[in-house]
């Protein structure tokens, strides 16, 4: 057992003694006052229960391998600890300067002022759905980046929601450039623009600077993916103009997955305002969330039930990312992934990118060269050096290999194991 599992195993054992303690407290008086003479009660069954799907009797042992896909990574491991406190009451008192602290946490990470600042109780997936549902209104147009799955994934759910989605489409391993998307902008007039900044399926960064400005010369608010580069990749909420940004916990942030950042300009909040119909989906409606949150009127309703450890674990995420900083942080990105590519190119391996300046740093995609069982390879890793890497997705898959160097595993280190991974590889298939 690890030194991290140990810990928060005494810790879990820890907080279970103290709830225990308080029952049995309870419990005495509770027998003293309410005791009863009356014979248990049994319920009266209508049907047989079926023991079909009966749990057997026995460990389950989830292993712990070095993560180094494309995410998620392994959280920092105080965030880990942090998710095995007692769990507290999410409309208790003490939980709201907890959220008021991830929103703080939140707005730093974005560098941003927006109020409408949160997690949303979901996956990074499920963020870009709440974006659709808030942004847009049926019938209205989109105009959505397509270099890569999420693209894709951006239409199908505009399309589902009734919208109108114009593409700008690039082969993977490329992006739009700032005139491609000023002659759609001019051309379409579209209610939102869609931009991924790290397509993770295909490993590009999307420039981004004087695209907000753009976008609001014609009218058209900006949506930006950011699951797979906040924290490791720089990036600016507010500098940038931008109007609504959504992210996950489980890459960059180091956080287990669950709560999802989310931020909305104030131009996204007025158009969500001034909807003729409500968003369609009522969990995911930023005004119903804020007001659970505290940012949309003064009291905090109840809305949801959110993952209460995970926001636990969220805020000392984002606490271990405002200790480092995050001009530290990027550059300890940048660094690895520098470092990861001299490693690969003594090997012989390419990247899938060519051009450098649109390579992510937080995910790093490899060409497979021409007659290499990449499974083969990923398996080996898995079972000699307990290394997850990941092929490629959508598009990619079968090309290339996805490694992530993202938060917490972003380290000197993590990044020889992986290059040590590929050179056992290569030469177990006699590339070397
Ligand atoms: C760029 C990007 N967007 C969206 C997602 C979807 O996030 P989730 O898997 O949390 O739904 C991912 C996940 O890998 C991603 O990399």
């Amino acid at each position: 057992m690890s030194m991290t599992s140990m810990a928060t195993t005494a810790l879990a054992r820890a907080n279970r003694a103290a709830v225990d303690k308080a029952t049995a407290a309870l419990a005495a008086v509770s027998a003293k006052e309410f005791s009863s003479s009356a014979m248990p009660a049994e319920v009266v069954l209508d049907a047989a229960v079926s023991d079909a799907n009966k749990l057997e009797k026995k460990h389950f042992e989830i292993p712990e391998p070095l993560m180094m896909g494309p995410g998620p990574s392994n959280p920092y491991p105080r965030a880990n600890d942090a998710m095995s406190k007692a769990l507290l009451g999410h409309m208790h008192a003490p939980m709201f300067p907890l959220m008021d602290e991830i929103q703080t946490g939140l707005k730093y990470v974005l560098q941003t002022e927006n109020e409408a600042t949160f997690g949303l109780s979901a996956s990074g997936g499920a963020a870009m759905d709440a974006a659709v549902s808030n942004l847009l209104e049926p019938g209205e147009k989109a105009v959505v980046s397509v270099s890569g799955i999420w693209g894709e994934r951006f239409t199908e759910k505009c399309l589902r929601h009734g919208a109108e989605v114009v593409q700008i489409r690039k082969e993977a391993g490329l992006t739009p450039s700032f005139e491609d998307i000023e002659k759609v902008l001019e051309e379409e007039k579209p209610a939102v623009l869609f931009l991924c900044h790290g397509e993770s399926s295909s490993g590009t960064k999307q420039k981004l600077d004087g695209i907000g400005e753009l976008c609001h010369k014609h009218g058209t608010l900006l949506v930006v993916d950011t699951v797979c580069t906040l924290v490791g990749e720089p990036f600016f909420t507010d500098a940038w103009n931008i109007d609504l940004v959504y992210s996950g916990a489980q890459k960059c942030i180091g956080c287990p997955p669950g709560l999802s950042p989310m931020t909305y300009s104030a131009r996204a909040m007025e158009k969500v305002m001034s909807r003729k119909s409500k968003p369609d989906i009522f969990s995911f409606d930023v005004t119903e969330v804020g007001r659970q949150w505290g940012f949309n009127g003064d009291k905090r309703p109840y809305h949801h039930t959110p993952p209460i450890n995970i926001m636990f674990a969220m805020r000392e995420a984002l606490q271990i990312v405002s200790e480092e900083g995050l001009e530290n942080s990027w550059n300890r990105h940048l660094n690895a992934h520098y470092q990861l590519w001299e490693g690969l190119d003594k090997l012989g391996l390419k990247p899938f990118v060519k051009n450098p300046e649109d390579r992510l740093a937080t995910v790093n995609c490899i060409e497979i060269p021409e007659g290499l069982d990449a499974g083969k390879l990923i398996a080996n890793a898995f079972d000699k050096f307990n290394l997850e890497i990941s092929g490629g997705l959508g598009g990619t898959a079968g090309k290339v290999f996805r490694i992530g160097l993202m938060g917490y595993n972003c380290t000197p280190r993590n990044v020889e194991s992986v290059v040590t991974a590929f050179e056992d590889g290569l030469k177990q298939q006699k590339f070397l």
